[in-house]
Formats: C-alpha cells, sequence, structure tokens
C-alpha cells in the first residue's frame, strides 16, 4: 500500500443520498486515507447546521463556504478522500477545484434508490418542500450532465456492494 501522502485524492461527487459519506468513510478506513465530508467539515466551521445556514444566512452563503473550503483543501497534501454535498460540483470553480484535487468517481442511484433513501430526511433543505420524485428528476436532469462530464468515472450504487466499491477505487487510485 502506498504512503498517505503519495495517495491521490479522491473526490467523491453525486446526488443527495447516493452514499458519498458512507462510502467516503469506509474507503478511507479501508484505504488508509483521510476522510473529509465537505457538509460536516462547513457546519464545524461555521457553528451550526446546513438547515440553519440556509434559513439564517441563505443558500448562496453556504455555496461561499463550499468554495472558500475546497480553495483551502488545495493546499493539503494528498490521500484524502473528499466526500463532497450535492450542489459542490454545479460551480464552475468548483469542478475546476475537484478536477485539480485528484480522481473524481460519480456515485449513481436510480431515482427509486433516491426516494427510498430519502424519503422523511429533515436535514436537506432543499429537499424540504415539495413532491420528491418531481424535485429529484428536475434536479438531476440539470446535475447529472454536470457530474458525468466532471467525473474521471462512475459507480453504479444500486448494483454494488461496499466492498465491490471499494476496491474499484483503490484500482482506480494507483492508475
Ligand atoms: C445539497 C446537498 C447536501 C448539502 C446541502 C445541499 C445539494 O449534501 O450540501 O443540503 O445542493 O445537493 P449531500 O449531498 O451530502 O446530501
Amino acid at each position: 500500500m502506498k504512503k498517505a501522502q503519495e495517495k491521490k485524492n479522491i473526490i467523491l461527487i453525486g446526488y443527495m443520498g447516493t452514499g458519498k459519506s458512507t462510502l467516503g468513510r469506509k474507503a478511507a478506513k479501508a484505504l488508509g486515507y483521510r476522510f473529509i465530508d465537505t457538509d460536516v467539515r462547513i457546519e464545524e466551521e461555521e457553528g451550526s447546521t446546513i438547515s440553519e445556514m440556509f434559513s439564517q444566512k441563505g443558500e448562496e452563503y453556504f455555496r461561499r463556504c463550499e468554495t472558500d473550503l475546497l480553495k483551502r483543501l488545495e493546499t493539503e497534501p494528498g490521500g484524502m478522500i473528499l466526500a463532497t454535498g450535492g450542489g459542490l460540483p454545479m460551480r464552475q470553480e468548483n469542478a475546476a477545484c475537484l478536477k485539480r484535487l485528484g480522481v473524481v468517481i460519480y456515485l449513481k442511484a436510480s431515482v427509486e434508490t433516491l426516494i427510498e433513501r430519502l424519503q422523511g430526511d429533515t436535514k436537506r433543505p432543499l429537499l424540504s418542500e415539495g413532491d420528491l420524485r418531481d424535485k429529484i428528476e428536475a434536479m438531476l436532469k440539470i446535475r447529472g450532465p454536470v457530474y458525468e462530464a466532471l467525473a474521471d468515472f462512475c459507480l453504479e450504487t444500486d448494483r454494488m456492494t461496499f466492498y465491490e466499491m471499494i476496491s474499484e477505487m483503490e484500482k482506480m487510485q494507483e492508475n
């Protein structure tokens, strides 16, 4: 296994509920990376939840925190697995930053799976109103092509076990 500093960073992107944080945490442990979750890091730095940030300071404020955090992560040593918020790659400057940071992996899930995973969620302000299926479908129409264009690899999370995904990730970082 390579030393932490020699490892390329691995960046997980994808829609809410695709399992970026869960897979990222497990893979980091298995492959000897450090794990960073942009949402968690921002919540810690701001001392408030994402929902509070959206309602008290607005989405734009949160988006600025994401960009600011990415810029700081670019100056850190390699060997991290980064789970990103679902909307983070939508800003062009963020997408460019992710590309520079490392290997970008798009976690994909079917709408049915996403509905199952996101039903009853109270932590994601963008899903708090309206019909869940309509919301997911409409957002994926816009976001899907952006995720696809940015990604170096794609993992179909519906069909794969964590074990399979982690061993794919190990191969990707070696190439
Ligand atoms: C968002 C996704 C969330 C979080 C915020 C906005 C989005 O992260 O960053 O609620 O715009 O898709 P997850 O993808 O980890 O749920």
